[in-house]
């Protein structure tokens, strides 16, 4: 048996609160790789439980010569009228907890161990909306694997993930305008109780997506919440797996690239941003940060 795990974060259900940050390296620090190297470690030390999760980009795995299986290279395809963004930051860390004050000043903390060489791109703060439904009503996450299928989902046996973001907007007023079938139809299931519709049109988001329908099969691991800032509202979508693999399969289908029918979701929402990351795997109870040479 492997003595890796994968971060304890990813497994658990989707906490009540969360906060993203994405880091940057400051123009000037890539020279300085032994600093680099100290503050992704002091940072790295707070990932010691469920509470934190976090992702290195190409930029840091690159300068720190980390050998990971898979490229980074994010799908920004443009197809069908629609164009995903493609965006990269260096680090990004998923903050999560019972307490957004808490979250707040766990956040301070991060970014002063990495504010030597990194500063802040982005933060959203995140929410579970009732039991774990997207901003639209709908249950997110209902056919997520479970158990051992999770793990095997989302983890390679060393423990890496690797991790697609992308912050989708919302437009809920238009969404909140359809009938209700129509709305069951842009997903897949019925709002009432959760139930998969056969008669679902090919656009339907779950008929998209079914995870055993591609070649390879596209098991993931979504841990997506709502997030709202302002007027804006969405979901910040995330999903861990053992590759880059799933997401870009499922991804390309969405956008109507096997057949040319895009995803239901594009009518009410969009991707604003979107970024791979490689998680590591936890080892005696630690970060194991060996391939980024940091013990
Ligand atoms: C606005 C963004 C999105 C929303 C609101 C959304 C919402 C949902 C909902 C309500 C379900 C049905 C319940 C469930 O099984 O979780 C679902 C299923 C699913 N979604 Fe999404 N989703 C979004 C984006 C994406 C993206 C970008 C992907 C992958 C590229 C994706 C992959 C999946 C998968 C794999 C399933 C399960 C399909 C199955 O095997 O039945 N979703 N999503």
């Amino acid at each position: 048996m492997s003595e890796h795990s994968g971060q304890q974060g990813i497994t658990m259900d989707v906490p009540q609160h969360g906060r993203y940050l994405t880091f940057k390296l400051i123009a000037g620090e890539a020279g300085n790789i032994e600093r680099v190297k100290q503050s992704i470690k002091s940072a790295s030390a707070i990932v010691k439980d469920h509470s934190c999760v976090i992702g290195f980009g190409t930029q840091v795995l690159q300068l720190l010569d980390a050998k990971i299986d898979h490229s980074l290279v994010f799908p920004n395809f443009v197809s069908q009228g629609i164009s995903i963004p493609a965006t990269s930051d260096d680090i990004w860390v998923w903050l999560r907890g019972e307490d957004p004050g808490e979250l707040l000043h766990i956040s301070h903390q991060v970014s002063a161990e990495l504010g030597s060489c990194f500063e802040v791109s982005s933060i959203v703060d995140g929410f579970k909306f009732k039991e774990g439904r997207d901003l639209s009503g709908y249950v997110d996450g209902t056919e997520n694997p479970e158990g051992d299928d999770a793990v095997e989902a989302a983890f390679s046996d060393a423990g890496e993930s690797y991790v697609a973001v992308q912050k989708w907007q919302h437009n809920l007023e238009y969404f909140a305008s359809l009938k209700q079938q129509d709305q069951d139809h842009i997903i897949g299931r019925r709002l009432s109780d959760n139930e998969e519709l056969d008669d679902a049109p090919i656009s339907a988001h779950v008929k998209r997506t079914a995870q055993e329908s591609f070649t390879p099969q596209a098991f993931m691991l979504r841990r997506s919440m709502p997030y709202s800032e302002g007027n804006q509202a969405g979901l910040i979508f995330v999903c861990f797996a053992n590759s880059p693999m799933p997401f870009k399969q499922q991804l390309a289908r969405m956008v109507g690239r096997e057949d040319g029918v895009t995803d239901g979701l594009f009518r009410f929402s969009r991707p604003l941003t979107g970024a791979y990351y490689w998680c590591p795997g936890v080892k005696s109870g630690r970060l194991d940060l060996s391939k980024l040479s940091i013990d």
